[in-house]
């Protein structure tokens, strides 16, 4: 890659699996399958680039509508990848962060998800968050909720700190794969500033070198943050 501006958090809306997955006559649930290894692989490649944050948004508080079968195989996945096969996780060197909310999970997965976290807690170099049953609205809501129940008001940093994404740093690239042009309830207030890049690779067929276009586009843009340039002014 040529010299390029890195972005310091990137965010993936891996979607595309189930397409993916259809179009070679396969269940969805292959899809998923696929696209969690592909998640393994980008993220790694994208610390390898020197990013230092990852959030992905591995399952919406919507996704939990479908049939029962689906949520399964995504339950599935996350026994697999944060119990059974864990050391897949723990070889990417990163904090493991789970954000959402997770009373909706059996409780061995929220289990196995407490010792990943608990177990990587001391990793400084990368962190990676992993959105589940996750939704944007929900977790503002609940965050105004928490702000009428200390009888304060808050302001922009304030209000920040009562998000789920507390401490982190607003994602400056959002990476959405399979086509749709939309966020779907992702970190609505943390993408205030957010650069959007959208792809129409379904997400398990999302390349390293996909992402290397992805921050080459990113690192192209001026981002001015409703301001204008030194030399405008
Ligand atoms: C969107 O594709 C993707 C999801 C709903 C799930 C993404 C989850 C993973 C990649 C697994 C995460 C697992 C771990 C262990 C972190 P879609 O099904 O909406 O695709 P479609 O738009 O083609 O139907």
């Amino acid at each position: 890659m040529k010299r390029i501006k890195l972005p310091s958090h990137i965010a993936f809306i891996m979607d595309g699996n189930g397409r993916w997955a259809q179009r070679r006559f396969r269940p969805r649930g292959y899809g998923h399958k696929m696209g969690v290894q592909n998640m393994f692989k980008i993220c790694s490649h994208a610390f390898h680039l020197g990013i230092r944050i990852v959030t992905v948004f591995a399952l919406s508080a919507e996704n939990l509508k479908r049939p029962r079968e689906e949520v399964e195989e995504l339950f599935e996945l996350f026994r697999t990848y944060f119990a059974k096969k864990r050391e897949k996780m723990l070889e990417l060197n990163a904090k493991i962060n789970v954000i959402g909310d997770l009373s909706a999970l059996p409780e061995d997965i929220r289990e196995s998800m407490a010792d990943i976290m608990a177990e990587t807690e001391p990793y400084t170099d990368f962190l990676l968050n992993i959105c589940v049953n996750y939704g944007a609205r929900q977790e503002i809501v609940a965050a105004v909720n928490a702000a009428v129940s200390y009888g304060r008001f808050v302001d922009e940093h304030s209000f920040g700190e009562l998000l789920l994404t507390a401490g982190l740093p607003d994602p400056d690239l959002i990476v959405r794969t399979g086509g749709e042009l939309r966020l779907s309830n992702f970190l609505l207030y943390q993408a205030a500033y957010a650069e959007l890049y959208f792809s129409n690779k379904m997400w398990p067929a999302f390349s390293k070198r996909d992402l290397e276009k992805a921050i080459e586009s990113y690192s192209s843009r001026d981002r001015r943050f409703g301001n204008i340039r030194e030399e405008q002014k």
